[in-house]
């Protein structure tokens, strides 16, 4: 095993929707990353309880093909000051990866590949300087997002954080009330509670108070803006996109065509990450 990887051990499992959940997991003591940075996570399915109660103790004896480790790219949710680490997970019912993780249990163990990677970092940027944060997220990448929030720094170094988060349906929108809690906890330790503006998007059925649209329609027609109170502006924004990669080309054009720019060498306003 490389001298990378640690095993880490499962402490808490939330399960969301049939295709999405959460779960925390020991945090090593020398692991140290930034927020909205990734990691590489593995599974060695035969390792797993579910596997080990269908097969007795060695469930790679039964079937080979489950001693094997898989690892993906996986934002962290926590913030650099906890002591777990915290995931939020899709389930794609034939991934190699998910196939196998949706079946984590507590106490279970997963492969941590403790090199953070990525560069979707508020750190980034150096102009313009920080004003409006607008991070804008579908569905699972929402992740690196809330740990920027659980940094008091990020409440502190900017006026506006416009949360837009995207799903298709109202139960795929997950940790409503962690960012409730955020807003509330932040919110009350710096001079305006109310520069966090948070945005729902529901695309395929209706929630009272959510906005319906695909984010780059939003952004065009400026009715983003118009629900966050502040202009989108080429002097003024850090724009982050995480998620789907066609949401991020799309929006990535539709903010372009609003004047912002791709952030190159720390100038500039858009900065992405896609997920697959
Ligand atoms: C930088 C980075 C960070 C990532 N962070 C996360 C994360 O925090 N949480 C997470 O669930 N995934 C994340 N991913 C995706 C993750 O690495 C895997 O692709 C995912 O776990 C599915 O693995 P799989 O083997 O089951 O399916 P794969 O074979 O990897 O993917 C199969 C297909 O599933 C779809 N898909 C993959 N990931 C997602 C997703 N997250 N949401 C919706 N559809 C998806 C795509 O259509 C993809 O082609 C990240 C990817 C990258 C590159
Ligand atoms: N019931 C199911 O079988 C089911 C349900 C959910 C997820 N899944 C699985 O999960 C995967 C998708 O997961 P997901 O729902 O998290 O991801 P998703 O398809 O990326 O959808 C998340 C959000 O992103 C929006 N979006 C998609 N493309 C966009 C674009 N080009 N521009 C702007 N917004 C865009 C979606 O809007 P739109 O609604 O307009 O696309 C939705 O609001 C699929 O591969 C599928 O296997 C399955």
């Amino acid at each position: 095993m490389s001298d990378n990887i640690q095993t880490v051990t499962v402490l808490s499992k939330t399960t969301w929707t049939p295709n999405l959940f959460s779960f925390t997991v020991t945090r090593p003591d020398s692991f140290k990353f930034t927020a909205g940075q990734f990691v590489r996570l593995g599974v060695n399915p035969s390792q797993l309880s579910y596997y080990k109660q269908q097969t007795g103790e060695d469930a790679s004896a039964a079937d080979d093909s489950l001693d094997e480790d898989i690892f993906r790219a996986y934002s962290i949710v926590s913030s650099p000051f906890d002591e777990v680490l915290e995931f939020f997970s899709i389930v794609i019912p034939d991934g190699a990866f998910t196939s196998q993780l949706q079946h984590l249990e507590v106490g279970d163990e997963l492969l941590l590949n403790t090199m953070p990677f990525g560069f979707l970092t508020l750190a980034r940027y150096q102009k313009p300087e920080p004003k409006d944060l607008w991070l804008l997220a579908t569905g699972t990448g929402l992740a690196p997002f809330l740990s920027m929030l659980e940094d008091l720094k990020t409440w502190e170094d900017y006026d506006h954080i416009v949360l837009a988060y995207s799903a298709r349906s109202v139960a795929e929108l997950a940790y409503i009330d962690k960012i409730k809690s955020l807003q509330e906890e932040f919110g009350s330790l710096v001079d305006d509670p109310a520069k966090f503006i948070f945005i729902p998007i529901v695309t395929r059925e209706p929630l009272e108070g959510a906005l319906t649209e695909r984010l780059p329609k939003l952004l065009l027609e400026e009715t983003l803006q118009q629900r966050a109170g502040i202009p989108l502006d080429v002097d003024s924004a850090h724009v982050m996109l995480c998620g789907n990669p066609d949401m991020v080309e799309d929006t990535k054009e539709a903010l372009k065509t609003l004047g912002l720019v791709m952030n190159r060498r720390g100038e500039g306003n858009i900065a992405v990450e896609n997920y697959w």
